[in-house]
């Protein structure tokens, strides 16, 4: 009994909610990347990552689509069940794809198959006003969650391309208001995408959870970059806000720990990461 918890590195104990809670209660930077198969996962561990996140990303930078609408719950189970056999010590977060969480019933049903065949100990879903009550439900039934707020990829559809978010007066308001409530709801995380560095510090200082960013400033809790981009793997365009850790670095492994160290020395994001 307990066979695997006793096998555990001791001397590294798995991040929990609550090291994240403390880690924005002390000021430590939460450093977290994504991941979409096992060897990775390995390695990002071995990097000292805090928190690993299967994002449906993997529609753009593992199967080559332009966006991340056509990721299925099948994709992800597959993924996030890879990346579960590298994991030991982060915690492994897992999106909830495109049109996955229309309703309550819909939502969790697809959140326990991340947990229960994929390995998944938090979902992520794209969230604002209409995602409230599914918040509610998935928190109320032991599901830990993390709502993401600004771009969101799974709408360019419908708001027209991938653009900062917040810039205007009225938006940022909302967006203030839409993360108070769904930390009231009970999401467990905000995670902010492409948001002006001013607005990232009201809603981190408005909410008592931890706050990722990416493109969101310096002043959030954490940040996560998706993985393929701090490998310098990705091509064409990049967002101002990647960081390749490749350059001068011998190994995946040691850019990864860069990105890590940046990150937990506040080094990154700098200026030209950000957006105002
Ligand atoms: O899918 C993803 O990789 C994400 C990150 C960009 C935060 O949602």
């Amino acid at each position: 009994m307990y066979t695997q918890l006793q096998m555990r590195d001791s001397t590294r104990p798995p991040v929990s909610l609550a090291t994240l809670d403390r880690m924005k209660a002390s000021g430590e930077k939460i450093a977290c990347l994504t991941c979409y198969d096992a060897s990775f996962a390995v390695l990002v561990d071995e990097a000292d990552t805090d928190v690993v996140l299967v994002g449906d990303s993997l529609g753009m930078v593992i199967q080559g689509h332009d966006t991340t609408v056509p990721v299925t719950m099948d994709d992800m189970v597959y993924h996030c069940r890879a990346v579960a056999r590298g994991l030991q010590r982060p915690l492994l977060m897992a999106d909830l794809p495109f049109a996955s969480y229309p309703t309550r019933d819909v939502a969790l049903a697809n959140a326990v198959r991340l947990m229960q065949e994929g390995g998944a100990e938090m979902v992520k879903l794209e969230s604002g006003p209409s995602q409230i009550d599914i918040v509610e439900f998935l928190a109320s039934h032991d599901v830990a969650v993390c709502a993401h707020l600004g771009l969101k990829p799974q709408s360019v559809h419908k708001t027209g391309g991938f653009r900062v978010q917040g810039r205007e007066a009225d938006a940022a308001e909302r967006m203030i208001a839409s993360a108070r409530a769904l930390e009231s709801a009970g999401a467990d995380i905000v995670l902010l995408e492409c948001i002006p560095t001013e607005l990232g510090r009201r809603i981190t200082d408005a909410l008592t959870v931890p706050v990722i960013g990416i493109g969101a400033g310096p002043h959030t809790d954490g940040q996560i970059l998706v993985l393929y981009d701090v490998l310098d793997v990705t091509t064409g365009r990049k967002p101002r806000f990647v960081l390749n850790c490749m350059e001068g670095a011998g190994s995946n492994l040691e850019a990864m720990r860069r990105y890590v160290r940046a990150v937990k020395d506040k080094s990154y994001p700098a200026p030209e990461h950000c957006f105002a």
